[in-house]
């Protein structure tokens, strides 16, 4: 796939849903964070969860694929080029949805962390809200359900012990206009999520799950 993430650096940066709220907060709270923790911030895009960690503390290294996000290093998920066990915590928000195999990336993450793995993403809705997402940004590959979520963590080895839902609401006309969907499209979107639009507003719902590695 064509490195179209890159250009949307600065996007991502500012995006207010992105930069903040209470998902933000619940997971860096759930991923433990302590002077000297060290933490893996997998697609880590404008690098929200890295700077917060942080700020707490921690020590962190961000992966993304897209070398325009600027993270510490160049990787896809789906094979991370570090030891087993490398890290206290490894956490992924709002990304998931974009990996070609999210099966193998979750094992990876699995692999890579002492203790925990912290997932926020956006859940799946029905088949309308994910062809309105593929059209919105080609990139989108499938949102998962929480029950799909705790299979795919618990496969990999890992014990599921919180999960929380929230609601997300960006601004529809931001939401497009942040991954630049042609108008013809955006006029589709709109459509297919009619029934999802408040005031300008779309509802988007996410779980954050906090798993941790059984032996650990
Ligand atoms: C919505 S942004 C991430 C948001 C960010 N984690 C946050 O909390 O603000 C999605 C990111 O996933 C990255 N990405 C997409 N597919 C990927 C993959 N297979 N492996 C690693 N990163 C990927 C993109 O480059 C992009 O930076």
């Amino acid at each position: 796939m064509s490195d179209v993430w890159s250009g949307r650096a600065q996007a991502f940066r500012d995006s207010p849903t992105h930069r903040e709220g209470p998902d933000l907060d619940l997971l860096v709270e759930w991923c433990e964070p302590d002077e000297g923790v060290k933490v893996l911030d997998v697609a880590t895009g404008g690098g929200h969860v890295a700077r917060r960690l942080r700020e707490e503390g921690c020590t962190v290294v961000t992966v993304d694929r897209a070398p325009g996000m600027h993270p510490d290093v160049v990787s896809r998920a789906e094979d991370l080029p570090f030891a087993e066990g490398s890290f206290d915590v490894v956490t992924c928000r709002i990304a998931a949805h974009h990996f070609e195999d999210v099966r193998h990336a979750v094992q990876e993450m699995a692999r890579v962390t002492r203790h925990l793995v912290v997932i926020e993403d956006n859940v799946f809705v029905d088949e309308a809200v994910e062809e309105a997402e593929r059209l919105r940004d080609a990139t989108h590959v499938r949102c998962y359900s929480e029950d799909e979520w705790k299979e795919l963590l618990t496969e990999a080895g890992l014990e599921v012990e919180q999960v929380e839902r929230f609601e997300r609401h960006p601004d529809v006309e931001d939401w497009l206009a942040r991954v630049e969907t042609p108008p013809d499209d955006a006029a589709r979107v709109r459509e297919l999520l009619a029934d999802r639009i408040r005031d300008g507003r779309l509802e988007l719902q996410s779980v954050v799950i906090k798993a941790r590695r059984s032996q650990s």
